[in-house]
C-alpha cells in the first residue's frame, strides 16, 4: 500500500508517519509546513526508502493532482489542518480555508484518481476529526458516533463543516471513505502552544502555569502514540463509510490534570517549591466547552481496539519526553503566538 498522508510535519500526522513506515507501509507526507509543523517530527524516517516528502498546500489543485499521479496511493489519511482552537477565535478565516477548502480540494483529487483507477472498492480517504464536533456535555453523558453535531468553535464548527464533505463525497460519488472522531491528544512532539507543553514548560521556567476559568474543564485524554495506532487501525479494518470515535478512557478535569502533571516533575526535576504553587488561574476561553467524554464502544467491539496507556502512564512518558528533548522544544518557542495568550474573544 502507498498511503498519502496530510499533516505529517505535525503532532499527530507525524506519530503516523513514523508508525506506518515502522509496519513497513509506503508513506508520502504531504504538508505545506505551517507555523504548527516540524519536519525534526519525522527525521527518524526522513531517509527510509518507503517515505517520501512532498511541500505542499491541500488548497492547491494542481499540485494534488500531480501528487497523486506522481505517487499513486491507494489510501489517503487526512490530518492536515489548522488545530488551535485560540488562534481559531482570532483568525477563524484560516481555519476555514484549510479545514473546509482544503479539504474539498483534497476530495477532489483522491477522487478523480480513484476514479481514475477504475473506483476500486479497497482505496480509501480517511478522514481525521475531532470530538469538539459534538459540541459540549454536562456532568454525565458521553458521544456516540450518532451524537448530532453542535460545534461551539470556529475550529470545531470547520472540522464539521469537513466530516460533512467526506460524507457527502462517500454518499454521492461513491468515494469509500472512513470517518474518525477523536478526544484531546498529548505526547512527544505537540507543539509548545497547547496546554500539557505549555504546563511542563512553563513549570520548567519557572513561570505562571496558567489555567483557563476554574479548571472545571473535563477532556478526554489520549496518549498520540495510541491515536496514530487506533488511526491505522480503522484504515485497514474499519468498514467503508463508518465513522469511529476514539478515546483514551482516561477523563481528568483541567485542574487535575495540571496538578498531576506538576506531581511528576516534583519527583523527576525537583525545585525549591512545588510546581503547583505556579498555577494561575486565568481569564476564560469564550465558548469554552465543558466536557468531552468519548463512548468507545464502537472500535472496542467492532475492532478490538483499546488504548495502551493509562494518563498516569503517558504523562509520566510525556514529562520524561520533554525532559529529553529541550532541542526540539526550544525554537519552536521563538514562533509566532506561541507563549502569549491567545483567543480571549477580544
Ligand atoms: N490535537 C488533538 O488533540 C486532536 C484531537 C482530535 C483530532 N485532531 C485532528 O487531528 C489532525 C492533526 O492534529 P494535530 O494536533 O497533529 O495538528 P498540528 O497543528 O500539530 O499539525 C497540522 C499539520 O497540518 C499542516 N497543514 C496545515 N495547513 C495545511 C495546508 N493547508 N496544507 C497542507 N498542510 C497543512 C501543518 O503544517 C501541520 O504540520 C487535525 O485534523 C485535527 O483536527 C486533533
Amino acid at each position: 500500500m502507498t498511503l498519502l498522508i496530510t499533516g505529517g510535519a505535525g503532532f499527530i500526522g507525524s506519530a503516523v508517519v513514523r508508525q506506518a513506515v515502522a509496519r513497513g507501509q509506503r508513506v508520502v507526507n504531504v504538508d505545506a509546513l505551517t507555523y504548527a509543523a516540524c519536519l525534526e517530527n519525522v527525521a527518524s524516517v526522513a531517509d527510509n526508502p518507503l517515505y517520501a516528502f512532498e511541500h505542499a498546500d491541500i488548497r492547491d489543485a494542481e499540485a494534488m493532482a500531480r501528487i497523486f499521479a506522481a505517487h499513486q496511493p491507494t489510501a489517503v489519511m487526512h490530518l492536515a489542518a489548522e488545530s488551535h482552537v485560540d488562534r481559531s477565535i482570532d483568525g477563524p478565516g484560516a481555519f476555514i480555508e484549510t479545514n473546509v477548502n482544503g479539504t474539498y480540494t483534497l476530495l477532489q483529487a483522491a477522487r478523480a484518481h480513484w476514479e481514475g483507477l477504475g473506483r476500486p472498492a479497497d482505496f480509501r480517504f480517511h478522514h481525521i476529526s475531532t470530538d469538539e464536533v459534538f459540541g459540549t456535555l454536562g456532568d454525565t453523558g458521553q458521544f456516540t458516533e450518532d451524537t448530532p453535531y453542535a460545534p461551539n468553535s470556529p475550529y470545531s464548527a470547520s472540522k464539521a463543516a469537513s466530516d460533512h464533505l467526506v460524507r457527502a463525497w462517500h454518499e454521492t460519488y461513491g468515494l469509500p471513505v472512513v470517518l474518525t472522531n477523536c478526544s484531546n491528544n498529548y505526547g512527544p512532539y505537540h507543539f509548545p502552544e497547547k496546554l500539557i507543553p505549555v504546563v511542563i514548560l512553563n513549570a520548567l521556567a519557572g513561570k505562571p502555569i496558567p489555567v483557563y476559568g476554574q479548571g472545571l474543564n473535563v477532556r478526554d485524554w489520549l496518549y498520540v502514540e495510541d491515536h496514530a495506532d487506533a488511526l491505522l487501525t480503522v484504515l485497514f479494518r474499519g468498514e467503508n463509510g463508518r465513522s469511529y470515535n476514539i478515546g483514551g478512557e482516561n477523563e481528568a478535569r483541567n485542574i487535575d490534570l495540571v496538578t498531576m502533571i506538576c506531581a511528576i516533575l516534583d519527583r523527576l526535576r525537583p525545585s525549591d517549591r512545588p510546581y503547583a504553587s505556579l498555577i494561575t488561574y486565568v481569564q476564560d476561553r469564550p465558548g469554552h466547552d465543558l466536557r468531552y467524554a468519548i463512548d468507545p464502544t464502537r472500535i472496542r467491539t467492532e475492532l478490538g481496539w483499546r488504548p495502551s496507556v493509562t494518563l498516569e502512564q503517558g504523562l509520566e512518558k510525556t514529562v520524561e519526553w520533554y525532559l529529553a528533548n529541550e532541542d526540539w522544544w526550544r525554537p519552536l518557542q521563538a514562533r509566532a503566538g506561541v507563549g502569549q495568550r491567545l483567543g480571549t474573544g477580544k
